[in-house]
C-alpha cells in the first residue's frame, strides 16, 4: 500500500516547501536586477498567472491519477488514454533536469550555510559595502571551501530523502517556513528605513521596456549594432518564463511526485492558489528587502548570483542584534533550500525504488553522488572558470593549441549554461508537454473527475487555459529563441 500525505495540510506544506527556496530569495532578486527590474517582474507575474497556475493544476492532477514516480505515472496515464508510451520521456527529462538543477542549487545552499556561520561570528559588524563584497569574494575564490559546503549540503539532502520524504518535511515546513517569513518582513521594515526604499520600489515596479528588450554589456551600457541601433534581445523573456517554472517547481515532475501522494478527495484548485500566492509573496518580499540596500549603498543591481550575499550582510552588520538575526536568517534559508532540494531528487529516487527494486537508502546515495559530481562544475564556475577556460582545456586535450575563441565564451560558465538550459528550456518544454497531455491526450471525463473543482465554472476555464493559452504562450516565447543567438 502506497502511503498518502497525512492530511491536506501536509501536501500544501510539502509543496510550499518545494516552491519556496533559493529561487525566491537568491535567484529572483539577482535576475530581476540583471534584466532591469520593472518589465522583468511584470513578465514573470504574467507567466505565473497564465502559464504557471494552469500547469500546476495539471501537474498535480497527473501525479495524483498516476500514483507513481513521474516516469511510471506517464506510462500508466498514456496506457489509460491509449496514447504512445513515449510520453514517459517527460519523466526522464524531468529526472535529468532535477539532478542538473540540484547540482548547482546545492552549491548555493552551501554558501548559505557558510554565511550562517559568518553571520554568527560577527564578521559583518560595521562593514562597508566593499568589506562585505570582499567576504563573498574570498569564499567563492576558494573552491575547496565551496566543495566542502556542497558536500555537507548534499549529504544532508541524501539523509533527509533516505529517511522518507514525508516525516522530515512536515516538521521542517510547519515551523521554519513561517519563521523565515517573519524574518523577511523584519528585513523589509529595516529596508524601508534604509534610505533606498523609494528607488527600489521604482526599480521593481516602474516598467522600463528598454532595459528588458535591449542587450546591455557588463557595465549596463546598451550594445549597438553596426548602424548604431540598440540590439533587441529575447533572452530576458526566456529567463522570466523559465523562472516562473523554476520558482513554482514546475515542469520536471517534482509537483507530480508530490501529487501522487495526495488523497483523491482533495480539491486541487485551492491548493494551487495557496502555493502560488505564498511563493510569489516571498519573492516580492525578498526583492523589497534587497533592492533598498542595493540603492542605499550605491551597489550594482546587476551584480549577479552574489547579490544576496553582498547586500543582506550589510543590513545584518548595521542593525542591533544583527548577528543573531543574520544567523537565524541564513539557517532558515538553509531549511527552505533543503525542502526544495528534497523535491528535486525525489522523482529519481522514487523511480529507482519502483522500477529497479533498489532500497530507498541505496537509491538516494546513488543519485546524490551523481548530483554531487555534477556540482563540481558549478564550483569552478563560481570561483571564476569561464566557458572559455573549459573549451581551451578541452582543445588542449585534443592537442590543439592557440585557438582563437569568441569573447562571448568569457561571459558564460558551467553554471550559467546549466541554469539557462534547465530553467529556461527543459522546464518550459516539460510544462508544455504536461499541458498538452492534460488538455488534449487525457480523456475529458477523466480530467474532469480528477480535478474535482468545487465550482462548476472552473473546469472549462482551466481547460481553455491548458489547451490553448499556456501552450501558445510557451511556444511564443520559444519561437523567438533566435533572439539569444543575436549577440
Ligand atoms: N522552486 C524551488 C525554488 O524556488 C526550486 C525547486 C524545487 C525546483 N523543486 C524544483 C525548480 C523543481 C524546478 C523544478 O527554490
Amino acid at each position: 500500500m502506497r502511503h498518502e500525505w497525512s492530511s491536506r495540510l501536509t501536501f500544501i506544506l510539502a509543496a510550499v516547501g518545494s516552491a519556496v527556496g533559493l529561487g525566491n530569495i537568491w535567484k529572483f532578486p539577482y535576475i530581476t536586477g540583471e534584466y532591469g527590474g520593472g518589465v522583468f517582474i511584470l513578465a514573470y507575474l504574467f507567466c505565473i498567472c497564465l502559464i504557471g497556475v494552469p500547469i500546476m493544476l495539471a501537474e498535480i492532477g497527473l501525479g495524483r491519477r498516476g500514483k507513481h514516480s513521474p516516469v511510471n505515472t506517464m506510462l500508466q496515464l498514456s496506457r489509460e488514454a491509449g496514447a504512445h508510451p513515449a510520453w514517459s520521456l517527460l519523466g526522464w527529462s524531468g529526472m535529468a533536469a532535477g539532478c542538473l538543477i540540484l547540482s548547482y542549487y546545492s552549491v548555493i545552499a552551501g554558501e548559505v550555510m557558510a554565511y550562517s556561520f559568518r553571520a554568527s561570528s560577527g564578521m559583518f559588524n560595521q562593514q562597508t559595502a566593499d568589506g562585505i563584497k570582499g567576504i563573498y569574494t574570498s569564499l567563492v575564490s576558494e573552491p575547496e571551501k565551496l566543495l566542502a559546503w556542497h558536500t555537507i549540503f548534499m549529504s544532508l539532502t541524501v539523509l533527509s530523502v533516505a529517511k522518507g520524504v514525508r516525516d522530515g518535511l512536515e516538521k521542517t515546513v510547519v515551523f521554519l517556513m513561517p519563521a523565515l517569513f517573519v524574518l523577511l518582513i523584519l528585513l523589509v521594515i529595516y529596508a524601508v528605513n534604509s534610505g533606498g526604499f523609494d528607488q527600489a520600489v521604482d526599480f521593481m515596479f516602474t516598467p522600463d521596456p528598454d532595459k528588458f528588450f535591449y542587450a546591455r554589456n557588463d557595465i549596463g551600457h546598451y550594445l549597438m549594432d553596426a548602424q548604431g541601433d540598440k540590439i533587441f534581445t529575447w533572452k530576458p523573456m526566456m529567463v522570466a518564463m523559465g523562472h516562473a517554472f523554476f520558482t513554482l517547481s514546475l515542469g520536471m515532475g517534482a509537483i507530480m511526485m508530490y501529487g501522487s501522494y495526495l488523497n483523491p478527495h482533495v480539491s486541487i484548485g485551492q491548493m494551487t492558489l495557496i502555493i502560488v500566492s505564498l511563493d510569489t509573496l516571498v519573492a516580492i518580499l525578498a526583492g523589497l528587502a534587497i533592492f533598498p540596500l542595493v540603492f542605499a549603498n550605491g551597489l550594482d543591481p546587476a551584480a549577479g548570483p552574489g547579490l544576496i550575499f553582498e547586500t543582506l550582510p550589510l543590513a545584518f552588520g548595521n542593525m542591533t542584534g544583527g548577528a543573531l538575526i543574520g544567523t537565524l536568517f541564513f539557517i532558515l534559508l538553509f531549511f527552505a533550500a533543503l525542502s526544495s532540494a528534497i523535491s528535486l531528487i525525489e522523482p529519481s529516487v522514487a523511480w529507482l525504488i519502483e522500477s529497479k527494486g533498489v532500497r530507498r537508502i541505496k537509491a538516494t546515495v546513488w543519485v546524490g553522488t551523481i548530483v554531487w559530481f555534477i556540482g563540481i562544475g558549478s564550483i569552478f564556475a563560481f570561483s571564476g572558470t569561464s566557458l572559455h577556460d573549459i573549451l581551451q582545456i578541452l582543445f588542449r586535450w585534443f592537442g590543439i593549441e592557440h585557438v582563437e575563441l569568441s569573447q562571448t565564451f568569457l561571459k558564460y560558465n558551467f553554471f550559467t549554461v546549466i541554469d539557462f538550459f534547465t530553467a529556461s528550456i527543459m522546464l518550459p518544454v516539460g510544462g508544455l508537454l504536461i499541458a498538452i497531455f492534460a488538455g488534449w491526450v487525457m480523456h475529458q471525463d477523466t480530467t474532469e473527475r480528477e480535478f474535482s473543482f468545487h465550482n462548476r465554472h472552473v473546469y472549462p476555464v482551466w481547460q481553455v487555459m491548458v489547451r490553448y493559452v499556456s501552450p501558445f504562450l510557451v511556444l511564443m516565447v520559444f519561437l523567438n529563441i533566435i533572439g539569444i543567438f543575436k549577440f
